[in-house]
């Protein structure tokens, strides 16, 4: 359940009349409502109750800080997947010690910062990360803590591109490979083998795949066990799909049931990182229209915000609903709703009906509090958009509008040049 909801045929975040926002801030913006982040994460984590376990939001998803701040307080750990990730996490409050760090392109430099930070966990997803990861903490004489990233072989049924557990997949190591890295890892000095690692996949609608994944963990650790190698902590990763459309994903309570059932008798703590099941349906993109355009095949509606500040619909042909902002009456149009951006992929929606719009009508673009705002850009020399949170009646901007300064921070015209 969300908090966007209308109230005489106009849209509310919370107590807050989206309009009122748009007067103020102007468009397009992103808005998240603080007691849906709140509630989505409660209902997560709470379902576990009875199972050892730490719940990392997948800061990828969103990585406001305003958002992090509000998971900190909530008592989330963090998954972060660069130094920049983990930069953002600390100052937003995160204890290092709720911080798990995968990816596989780890930096050294970036393996040394989270070493210093003192993180819980690395998980690593190739034999030269896992040497890389051992001079490091060599050099700083500590020890790495770190679970090794399991590829299972598991297809997870969603999109190819964000379905990560196969071995086409460029993630973690395949489970054969992973038991030699770990009597590997367990001759190196500065490394200390805690935990089993494994993310199958994002936007994911059935149980079984990841019931399925900790099976194949569950055995590893099970063989580790037998040969003294001793595991305390399981990650499964995120991936717990959400309603955009027709979709109808299990409750994270079924989902949390299934896993907790699993992890009977195992005796290690359960490490969660959700991403998308937490802030999507947080968070909508409000627009408002500029132009209608009717032409003999389609009606276009260009809309002020575009593939730059949300790429989801152009990269994965993801369906997000479109809703109006103050509803009217009046018959329903079938329309593309576009961006300014001169790419014909610039869309946000296709053959959408839609109720009728004129130009400065305000839309909302629904479920895009994950992978929103994160994956935008400054395409076209487009300034990104604010992002605001909403509390109740308050309503606080979390991130300022660019300006066209912004665009051009940190850029020089070289001397060589003027000459
Ligand atoms: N942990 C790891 C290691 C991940 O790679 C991801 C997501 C998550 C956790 C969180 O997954 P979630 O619970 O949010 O499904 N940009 C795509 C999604 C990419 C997901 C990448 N990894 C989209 O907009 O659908």
């Amino acid at each position: 359940m969300h908090d966007f909801h209308y109230d005489h045929e106009e849209l509310y975040c919370e107590d807050v009349p989206v309009r009122k926002i748009a007067d103020e801030v102007g468009t397009p913006f992103y808005l998240y409502s603080n007691h849906t982040l709140e509630n989505h994460f409660n209902v997560f984590d709470s379902a576990f109750d009875g199972t050892d376990h730490l719940t990392c939001f997948s800061v990828k998803a969103n990585s406001n800080l305003a958002v992090l701040k509000k998971i900190v307080t909530l008592g989330g750990g963090m998954d972060v997947v660069s130094g920049g990730e983990l930069f953002r996490a600390l100052r937003a409050g995160a204890d290092p010690r709720k911080v798990v760090f995968s990816g596989v392109g780890k930096q050294v430099k970036e393996l040394e910062y989270a070493l210093r930070e003192g993180i819980l966990m690395f998980n690593v997803e190739s034999s030269q990360e896992l040497v890389a990861l051992d001079q490091a903490a060599g050099r700083l004489g500590t020890k790495a803590p770190i679970a090794i990233r399991v590829n299972p072989h598991i297809d997870p049924k969603t999109h190819p591109y964000i379905s990560t557990g196969l071995k086409k997949n460029k993630f973690g190591i395949e489970m054969q490979q992973a038991l030699e890295d770990y009597r590997e890892a367990q001759k190196l000095k500065h490394i200390e083998i805690i935990g089993v690692d494994c993310h199958i996949g994002s936007q994911i609608t059935e149980i079984d795949p990841f019931v399925e994944a900790l099976r194949k963990v569950k055995e590893l650790v099970l063989t580790l066990r037998e040969e003294s190698i001793h595991i305390r902590y399981i990650d499964l990763g995120g991936g717990l799909g959400i309603t955009y459309d027709q979709e109808q994903p299990p409750h994270p309570r079924e989902y949390a049931a299934r896993l907790c059932e699993e992890m009977h008798g195992v005796d290690c703590t359960l490490i969660l990182e959700p991403g998308r099941v937490i802030a999507g349906n947080a968070g909508i993109l409000v627009t408002t229209v500029i132009y209608i355009k009717e032409g003999t095949e389609k009606t276009f509606v260009t809309v002020d915000a575009a593939m730059n500040d949300l790429i989801r619909p152009s990269l994965y042909g993801s369906f997000q609903a479109i809703q109006p902002i103050v509803k009217k009456p009046g018959k329903e149009i079938v329309a593309d709703i576009v961006g300014p951006i001169c790419e014909s992929g610039d869309f946000l929606a296709k053959d959408r009906t839609i109720p009728p719009v004129k130009p400065n009508d305000l839309l909302a673009v629904m479920s895009a509090g994950a992978y929103g705002f994160t994956m935008s850009s400054n395409y076209n020399s487009r300034p990104r958009v604010p992002e605001i949170m909403v509390k109740g009646a308050q309503f606080s901007i979390i991130r300022e509008r660019e300006r066209y300064e912004d665009l051009m921070r940190g850029e020089h015209i070289p001397e060589f040049l003027n000459t």
